[in-house]
């Protein structure tokens, strides 16, 4: 028998069985909704957005599977067999002894570093996430990244640019061990690009932590794509199943943390995991004052159960396959057309350098929010920023505002919502404003709240 020929093109591993119209804008009303919006995307009503990358997080369409678990959702108040089957998936995949649901990932922070942080305390990450930096400095802790450095070239390729800087790592250590409650790594690396981290930089942190008697975390949002990136390009994987890749991560470590939301593939929950059962206790003791009854930690029975599903099918290969090629597919073609991106293309979003974007505009000007309100008059797509507006910051003695480290615009694809005609359709419009860039122009804040400013702030035209 003839063997078919290789076919290269990577297709959408699944056939759609319920669909959600998106509706079409024309320009005219764009510039209308995004005046009214005062130029930030965080204000515009999502049905006046046809492609909507602000985040991954909660946004997945959920499988056949998935709503037959719904289903069988079981909304008893203690001991459900919702929970058991949720913790049977858990414990299966990360071989952790204590699993505690969470209604998202910044809840299982909240309990994990009300727990264990002292004022004056430190927890090193490869780079933490900003909820994760906000509940940490919440106890009166220090949230310290110690990104590779690698990772700060964001248009140099590199297999694990997410990776932890080791030797900073050891010295944050040997300086006193006594202050870190725990060490810490998130994969894939969010704020570092959705760059991946690898098993060798895994195992070597771990070690470097139980050397020093630290307990060694996960922060586990996007582990399954980062199992994916290390069976593609670490030495020595190829051949392992993603769920052993998974296991392998895990074991380094003592325990994690994790928003479902992500490669949970659920649209709410999540969970917090350790080995210490008197760690567990205390958590437990603190979930039941504000999330709810360990069994349920302020989900309901049917999510537990959506959890339960997706967490396995964020392990299929073919899932990953497509997931990661689609991303790819993005972040190649805008960066072919001379785009300047993050680079490699992360595994859950395409990060565009809005500064080289627009060379004529200052970190001030904040070229990141000029970049993603064009995308929405050109096309109605809806991006986010992560620059000087998240990020920056008012020098405490003088008040004069100091911009962020890079000014990014970050587009995160959702999970198998999206088809390649809709990515193509993405590309097309960026490449039709980097066409215009030099006519982009600046923006100033109006009005801003004191924290997070960036979910509210208003803008204009400078
Ligand atoms: N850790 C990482 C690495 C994350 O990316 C997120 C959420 C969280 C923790 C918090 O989880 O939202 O369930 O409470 N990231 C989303 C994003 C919001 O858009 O990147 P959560």
């Amino acid at each position: 028998m003839r063997r078919p020929r290789h076919i290269s093109t990577v297709i959408e591993p699944f056939r759609i069985k319920s669909v959600e119209p998106i509706r079409m804008t024309t320009p005219e009303e764009r510039e209308e909704l995004i005046r009214a919006a005062s130029y930030n995307v965080f204000l515009l009503d999502a049905r006046h957005v046809l492609l909507d990358f602000l985040t991954d997080s909660g946004t997945g369409a959920m499988s056949a599977a998935q709503w037959a678990g719904i289903m069988r959702g079981d909304e008893s108040y203690a001991g459900s067999d919702s929970y058991y089957r949720f913790r049977d998936a858990v414990c299966d995949i990360t071989r952790f002894e204590h699993v505690i649901p969470t209604h998202q990932g910044r809840a299982a922070e909240r309990i994990l570093f009300t727990t264990v942080c002292r004022p004056g305390d430190v927890i090193p990450n490869n780079t933490h996430f900003d909820t994760t930096r906000a509940n940490i400095e919440f106890t009166g802790a220090t949230a310290l990244d110690l990104p590779c450095a690698e990772g700060a070239d964001l248009s140099a390729p590199g297999p694990f640019k997410g990776n932890i800087d080791l030797e900073a790592l050891e010295r944050v250590l040997a300086d006193d061990s006594q202050r870190v409650p725990l060490g810490m790594i998130t994969v894939t690396n969010n704020s570092g690009g959705g760059q991946p981290v690898s098993m060798a930089n895994i195992r070597a942190a771990s070690d470097l932590c139980r050397a020093h008697s630290v307990p060694f975390y996960l922060d586990a949002c996007r582990f399954a794509e980062n199992a994916y990136f290390i069976q593609q390009r670490e030495e020595g994987w190829a051949d392992t199943p993603l769920i052993d890749i998974a296991r392998a991560m895990f074991a380094c470590a003592d325990g994690a943390t994790m928003s479902a939301k992500k490669d949970g593939m659920a649209n709410i929950g999540g969970f917090l995991a350790t080995n210490d059962a008197a760690l567990a206790q205390q958590e437990r003791d603190l979930l039941i004052l504000t999330e709810g009854f360990p069994t349920y930690g302020g989900l309901a029975g049917r999510d537990l159960e959506a959890v339960a599903v997706g967490l396995y099918e964020a392990l299929d290969l073919d899932y990953q396959k497509y997931r990661i090629a689609s991303t790819a597919y993005l972040g190649d073609h805008i960066a072919a057309a001379g785009v300047p991106i993050v680079q490699p293309p992360g595994g859950h979003a395409i990060y565009i350098d809005a500064a080289a974007f627009c060379p004529h505009l200052d970190p001030l000007d904040y070229p990141g929010i000029s970049l993603c309100v064009e995308l929405y008059r050109e096309a109605g797509i809806r991006a986010v920023e992560i620059g000087s507006v998240m990020f920056g910051a008012d020098d405490p003695d003088s008040g004069e505002r100091r911009p962020a480290r890079n000014e990014l615009v970050r587009l995160a694809i959702p999970r198998r919502v999206y088809t390649q005609s809709h990515i193509d359709y993405a590309v097309e419009a960026i490449l039709n404003v980097y066409e215009r860039r030099d006519e982009m122009r600046g923006y100033e804040i109006t009005r801003e709240p004191p924290f997070l400013r960036h979910f509210t702030c208003e803008f204009a035209l400078v």
